[in-house]
């Protein structure tokens, strides 16, 4: 398998702020000659999980794509929104999804975190959430996170305009890339 990561953000939302950060993501591994694929939620869309739903109609199209993308990719960042406290319900329902057609394809060769958040924690508790799901499901992640912090105020009109955050892009991204050797 050659080197290419997949950056999955767990919003859709116009302007979101884990979109931006994780097409930041994207351009800086392509920058270092990382193959990377964002990845936008919105492509696959899936209904509320619910077991009855998958008993009558079985696993959705989509998960069974995002299963297939998953596995084609050696590396795989996560761009979580925190949401009260943990998750975003698009990004928790996407996994479970996934997971009723094998979970262990999330547990690429390198997976790491990074959330963007309003709050001066950056979406840390959000992230700490999403790790104990990964621990449980045997994905084995990157020490290594990234949090933006105050993201209302560093993306400006679309684009991260801040020294300072733009600097802990690049060493996350430098992690991903050594992680991957
Ligand atoms: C219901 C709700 C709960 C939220 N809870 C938190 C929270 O616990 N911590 C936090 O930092 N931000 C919280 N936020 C703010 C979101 O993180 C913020 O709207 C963020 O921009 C959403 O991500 P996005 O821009 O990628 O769509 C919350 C927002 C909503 C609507």
């Amino acid at each position: 398998m050659a080197d290419s990561v997949l950056v999955v953000p767990g919003s859709t939302r116009a302007g979101s702020h884990n979109a931006t950060l994780g097409a930041a993501i994207v351009e800086r591994l392509v920058a270092r000659g990382v193959s990377a694929q964002f990845v936008d939620l919105r492509g696959f869309p899936l209904p509320l999980f619910d077991p009855d739903l998958e008993a009558a109609n079985g696993v959705p199209a989509a998960a069974r794509e995002l299963h297939d993308l998953l596995a084609e990719h050696s590396g795989l960042v996560i761009v979580t929104p925190e949401y009260n406290g943990s998750i975003s319900t698009l990004l928790k329902n996407t996994i479970d999804w996934i997971s009723r057609v094998d979970r262990s394809v999330l547990q690429r060769p390198v997976v790491a975190l990074a959330s963007a958040s309003p709050s001066s924690n950056g979406g840390a508790t959000g992230r700490a959430s999403l790790r104990a799901m990964c621990d449980h499901m045997g994905v084995e992640l990157l020490d290594r996170e990234l949090g933006l912090a105050r993201s209302h105020e560093v993306i400006v009109d679309g684009v991260i305009d801040d020294e300072q955050a733009l600097a802990e892009i690049d060493g996350f991204v430098a992690a991903i890339v050594d992680a991957l050797g």
